[in-house]
């Protein structure tokens, strides 16, 4: 029995992989590579001595997932292909509808065909859109999505909410990420983003290594302690770990359920700079630009629910995933 990773490749997802195998599960990758490099599959295989079986295949591409299901004994599927990049989404939504959305839809009706029928997705906090409270529980309403990627997960998780009404033999898990940030401990993994990063983190790694001038923080006013944007930063090794406590859920036929998968922490932009040049013992220059259009100034979980029902809490603390990006940057300083 094995575990279908899409987008296994990818920043989440290899991670994810590398706590399958610490687990006891067997992996099965598949990712078309658009967002990823094949390096990642050696470097799995020096972490855990095993590689994992990789199908280089787009998910929308019925056929070649049909093969995956008809060559290995797949249980459960966690699916994490897709695109992500928020502002490229603005750009060309309908990219973002068609891989993310018909992937996902061409994925289930393969599961289906093959009678598996346990899904773990990667959904995001962003479904949440300006949150009605803070911290953030699942109960709190879904809302207006500012772009593009985000109406896609909001979109996916209704339609899986819906397969998973439809047909009681199906048992989905929706995990809402909050901010995934770090490195595993080895430095040998990590994010590799394409050109211009979007996210603070690599952004911040990459004024550290000298590829980027320096930060520019996007706001200094907000209604927060000091006035720049707050979000739950996670370890992705954490966010990892949390997927296995999904896969334990899953074993014992949950049905439909979603969690937060966050600290319950905040910190602001400044908050995380200061706590990466005290892990890197790297000056980090920044300037205060204008805000960035969409984002909240607030956004943090109650991650109580995944406490209580899959006995999963994260372990690691803004230091340590400020530490584990940059050694991770500094092993790799050009990525893959
Ligand atoms: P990533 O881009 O590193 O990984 C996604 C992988 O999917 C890549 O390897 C890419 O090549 C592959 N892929 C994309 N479209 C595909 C397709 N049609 N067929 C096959 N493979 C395909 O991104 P990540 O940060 O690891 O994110 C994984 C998932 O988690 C995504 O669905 C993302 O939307 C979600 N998520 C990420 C964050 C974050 O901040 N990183 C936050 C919330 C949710
Ligand atoms: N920020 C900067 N400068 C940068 C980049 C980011 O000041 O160069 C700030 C943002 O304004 C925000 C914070 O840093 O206040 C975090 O921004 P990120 O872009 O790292 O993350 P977001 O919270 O905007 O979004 C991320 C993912 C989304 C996902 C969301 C889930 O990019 O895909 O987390 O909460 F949906």
């Amino acid at each position: 029995m094995a575990v279908l990773v899409t987008g296994g490749t990818g920043y989440i997802g290899s991670h994810t992989v590398i706590e399958l195998f610490n687990s006891g599960y067997d992996a099965v990758i598949v990712d078309n590579l658009c967002n990823s490099s094949k390096k990642v599959l050696e470097r799995i295989e020096k972490i855990t001595g095993k590689t994992p079986l990789f199908y280089e295949a787009d998910i929308r591409d019925k056929n070649a997932v049909g093969k995956i299901f008809k060559e290995n004994n797949i249980e459960c599927c966690i699916h994490f292909a897709g695109l992500k990049a928020v502002g490229e989404s603005v750009e060309k939504p309908m990219e973002y509808y068609d891989n993310n959305i018909s992937g996902t839809l061409a994925l289930i009706d393969v599961m289906g065909k093959y009678g598996c029928k346990n899904l773990i997705f990667s959904s995001s906090a962003t479904v949440y859109g300006t949150p009605k409270e803070i911290p953030i529980t699942e109960e709190c309403p879904k809302g207006e999505c500012t772009n593009p990627y985000g109406w896609t997960k909001s979109m996916i998780e209704q339609i899986l909410t819906d397969v998973g009404n439809a047909d009681k033999e199906w048992n989905i898990v929706l995990l809402r990420y909050f901010n995934p940030i770090g490195a595993h401990e080895s430095g040998l993994i990590g994010e590799d983003p394409n050109g211009v990063p979007n996210n603070l983190m690599p952004y911040i790694t990459q004024v550290a290594i000298g590829k980027r001038e320096r930060l520019g923080v996007f706001g200094n006013d907000y209604d927060t302690h000091d006035g720049t944007g707050v979000r739950d930063y996670i370890h992705v090794a954490d966010l990892a770990k949390g997927h296995i406590k999904a896969m334990d859920a899953i074993n014992k036929k949950c049905g439909m359920e979603v969690y937060n998968l966050g600290t319950g922490k905040g910190y602001s932009v400044l908050d995380v700079v200061k706590n990466f040049e005290k892990a890197s013992g790297v000056n980090i220059a920044y300037k205060i630009m204008p805000r960035r259009a969409g984002d909240v100034a607030v956004c943090y979980s109650d991650p109580q629910k995944a406490k209580k029902e899959l006995g999963w809490e994260a372990q690691y603390g803004i230091y340590e995933m400020c530490r584990d990006a940059w050694n991770w940057q500094k092993n790799n300083p050009d990525g893959y």
